[in-house]
């Protein structure tokens, strides 16, 4: 299959210098997408890039309309999606400055519509494995061309914000097993999954979160800080993943591509 390379910027990256081409608008039927798409080629490679909470950094992580976000990805030919996020680190081992390519997810949002399914047709994909391997893969490989600490697999706790964590609630998701913690990437990956577009995610940690003794509390002008100092090397990995995209690429290994086949439970006829 043919491949368009999207990019979903987080915190602290709302442009993408080095990509040629134009910002468009895409209507959506699921409403506004956070911003236009920024669509060209970069080192050859077909891209779009959007930012997450729109160039003026208008939208928190509940106002995100990600239905209407992963929609206009889709409708832009999208097939291999790449999240960036700012994060909070649950591990002393993910000090700020580390990127960690997620494979797993516990979703606490509750505020956000989850599905482009239900009211006459349902389905329920699954989401075992809900990152692509193959992208990831190729997301690890610019990361060390790029030579920035890179961790790979973990675990994302979304949670819902936008306030961060009580230090009850950080010591409760560390005894669960989550790695990292951020606000925006459910119901981004559910909503890929549905989309049939191969996922990956880069949560690029800024902080300790609330349980660490040694830490103060986080703060987004410190988180704002630490992103900005990380947005080059986060620039570079794009610059360098783009670089190594191939033109065409086989059904991903993970079956993201293919993930309504087995999914949709009502009768056509229904
Ligand atoms: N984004 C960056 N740091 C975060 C934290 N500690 N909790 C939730 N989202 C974050």
């Amino acid at each position: 299959m043919d491949v368009t390379l999207g990019i979903i910027g987080g915190s602290g990256l709302y442009e993408l210098p080095g990509l040629q081409g134009e910002w468009e608008t895409i209507e959506s039927p699921w409403g506004e997408p956070s911003d236009q798409v920024l669509r060209g080629t970069l080192d050859g490679t077909r891209m779009v890039f959007l930012p997450r909470h729109g160039r003026g950094h208008g939208l928190d992580p509940t106002g995100i309309n990600y239905r209407a976000n992963i929609d206009v990805m889709k409708r832009a030919g999208v097939t291999d999606l790449v999240s960036l996020s700012a994060c909070g680190s649950l591990r002393e081992d993910l000090p700020p400055g580390m990127f960690v390519i997620v494979d797993q997810f516990i979703d606490r949002t509750f505020a956000r519509p989850k599905s482009f399914f239900g009211n006459g047709c349902v389905a329920h994909v699954s989401m075992a494995h809900p990152v692509s391997r193959d992208l990831g893969d190729r997301v690890e490989a610019a990361a060390k061309v790029v030579g920035v600490p890179v961790r790979r697999g973990g675990t994302y706790l979304a949670m819902e914000g936008p306030q961060f964590s009580s230090l009850a609630e950080s010591q409760l998701y560390r005894a669960w097993g989550a790695d990292v913690i951020g606000m925006t990437n459910m119901p981004e990956a559910k909503l890929a999954r549905e989309a049939e577009i191969a996922y990956a995610t880069v949560a690029m940690v800024t902080d300790f979160d609330s349980w660490h003794p040694e830490h103060g509390e986080v703060d987004i002008m410190s988180i704002i800080a630490t992103m900005t100092q990380n947005a080059d090397a986060a620039r570079n990995l794009v610059a360098t993943l783009a670089a190594a995209t191939p033109p065409t690429r086989e059904p991903c290994s993970t079956g993201s591509d293919m993930a309504l086949e087995t999914a949709i439970i009502t009768t056509p006829e229904a």
